[in-house]
């Protein structure tokens, strides 16, 4: 990393910083409506910033999803990835690398057992994420995407079993998987 960051938990006081960051990220699409949902599902989503000298330079979510059919006995806690934003002039420094590696330590902390991600597998890959068909999507994503499904496991533990991931609503638009 060439520049020194902090990684803080918790959500920027002023949305207006969150949506610039993420209007220079995500120059082609609005994700402030889902980002602004997502920060409001307090109990169920990390936030991680980063910042240097106080400005803004990074944000990642993960937020805590289930299986579809799942016990209460065999009940098991999975995590979705996304999305993750660097200012424009700041990517490629390492910022998303060490967003994305704090919140998966925390996870990992917590017991959960296994990340999903809807993502570029080459950025992806170098944490360690792989291609999942076992357990799909909640909403059906183009074919040319499958590639871009991807989980890794969090726990030392057998993988788990097939099924469909399941998200709670700010994630039940099946446009944000079209
Ligand atoms: C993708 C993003 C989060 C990566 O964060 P970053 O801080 O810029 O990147 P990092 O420093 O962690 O990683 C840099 C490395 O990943 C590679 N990389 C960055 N984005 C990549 C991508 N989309 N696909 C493949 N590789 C990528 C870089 O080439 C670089 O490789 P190198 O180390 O061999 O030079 C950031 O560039 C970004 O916000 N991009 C626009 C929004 C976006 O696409 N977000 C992700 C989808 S939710």
């Amino acid at each position: 990393m060439n520049i020194g960051i902090d990684i803080c938990l918790g959500i920027p006081d002023h949305l207006a910083e969150l949506e610039q960051l993420y209007a220079e990220a995500f120059p082609s699409e609005n994700l402030m409506p889902l980002v602004a949902k997502l920060l409001a599902e307090k109990d169920i989503v990390l936030s991680l910033a980063a910042r240097s000298d106080g400005e803004l330079l990074g944000h990642a979510l993960f937020t805590i999803c289930g299986i579809a059919g799942q016990s209460d006995d065999t009940k098991m806690e999975v995590a979705l990835l996304g999305p993750v934003a660097v200012a424009e002039a700041t990517q490629r420094q390492g910022i998303g690398r060490a967003l994305i590696r704090a919140g998966l330590q925390r996870l990992a902390a917590n017991g959960i057992v296994q990340i999903f991600v809807l993502g570029d597998p080459g950025y992806y890959g170098r944490f360690g994420f792989r291609v999942d068909d076992r357990i799909a999507t909640p909403f059906p994503i183009p074919g040319q995407w499958r590639a871009a499904w991807q989980s890794m496991c969090l726990q030392q533990r057998q993988a788990l079993p097939p099924g469909t991931l399941t998200v709670p609503t700010p994630w039940r638009d099946p446009s944000l998987w079209s």
